[in-house]
């Protein structure tokens, strides 16, 4: 089970959810540990669970990934390439398309697009990608197909898919994408609403999704084996069959599916 001993693994977003479990998973397998969040009293509970696991040297970084300074600051201090790179942080949205402010499909857009690409490209540009780095990102089901109240988050998911494709493409690189549905994690609770505030509430959609260390074990185990894609979800997953086999009952339902 140490089979990343010795390898460097950034993990944005890994104070919670499935960032969390995703440090956890790679602690298992003994790789060394860059997590980063904003929130550095429950990046510092990770840090205790991975070291607990197995995890080599484990480094946190309270960090905004849209604060491109703060990034510019703490790339060059990173002490050597990575082997792993994931781009997991995230914001959801709980909102009617024509109900959300322009902001907030900005801000969506930059959470979820511009600052995964950003620090991506900062990294590589210092010289801290490994010859042989593997990327992996998690989009969602929302970056393969339309979803209510989710119109920026969509496209923010669809726009990561796309990028990371094209830039496996021109590399050649290791890229997997994440694509997980409904997960048991907090993110319906910062999710943004069409005026900017945050959701606030637990979504049912979300109480009842799929456990995060389950989720995060098939990503890892997906990633290790170099799959270009994860899928990972409960019944909601069929949706990816419908849209793709039968389109025309996919736009029938999935209009009446909650939200929620
Ligand atoms: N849960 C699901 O059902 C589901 C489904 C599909 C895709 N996803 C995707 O999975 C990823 C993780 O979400 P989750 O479900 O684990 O939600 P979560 O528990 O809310 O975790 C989100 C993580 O992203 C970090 N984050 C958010 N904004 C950030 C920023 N500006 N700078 C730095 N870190 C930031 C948060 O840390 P801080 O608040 O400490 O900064 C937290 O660690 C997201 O990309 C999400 O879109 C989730």
């Amino acid at each position: 089970m140490e089979a990343m001993k010795g390898n460097l693994a950034l993990i944005t977003g890994a104070s919670s959810g499935i960032g969390a479990a995703l440090a956890r998973e790679f602690a298992r397998r003994g790789a060394d540990l860059v997590l980063l969040a904003r929130n550095r009293q429950r990046l510092e509970e990770v840090a205790t669970a991975c070291q607990q696991l197995g995890a080599g040297n484990v480094r946190l970084v309270e960090a905004d990934t849209t604060d491109y300074p703060a990034i510019d600051a703490f790339v060059p201090t990173l002490a050597r390439p990575l082997d792993y790179l994931v781009l997991n942080a995230g914001i959801s949205q709980r909102s009617p398309a024509l109900e959300t402010a322009e902001a907030v499909d900005r801000r969506v857009m930059e959470v979820d697009f511009f600052a995964p690409v950003y620090l991506a490209k900062a990294l590589h540009k210092a010289g801290k990608w490994a010859g042989d780095i593997h990327i992996a990102a998690t989009s969602s089901i929302s970056g393969l197909f339309g979803f209510p109240q989710r119109s920026a988050y969509c496209a923010a998911k669809h726009a990561l898919k796309g990028y990371f494709e094209a830039l496996q493409l021109e590399t050649g690189l290791k890229v997997t994408l994440l694509f997980p549905g409904r997960i048991n994690t907090p993110i319906s609770l910062s999710a943004l609403e069409g005026d900017g505030k945050a959701h606030g509430k637990m979504d049912p959609g979300q109480a009842g999704g799929m456990d995060v260390d389950q989720c995060a074990r098939k990503c890892v185990d997906g990633i290790v084996r170099g799959k270009r894609q994860v899928r990972v979800g409960g019944k909601e997953m069929i949706a990816c069959f419908a849209y793709k086999w039968f389109p025309g009952l996919f736009f029938k339902m999935a209009g009446k599916v909650s939200a929620v």
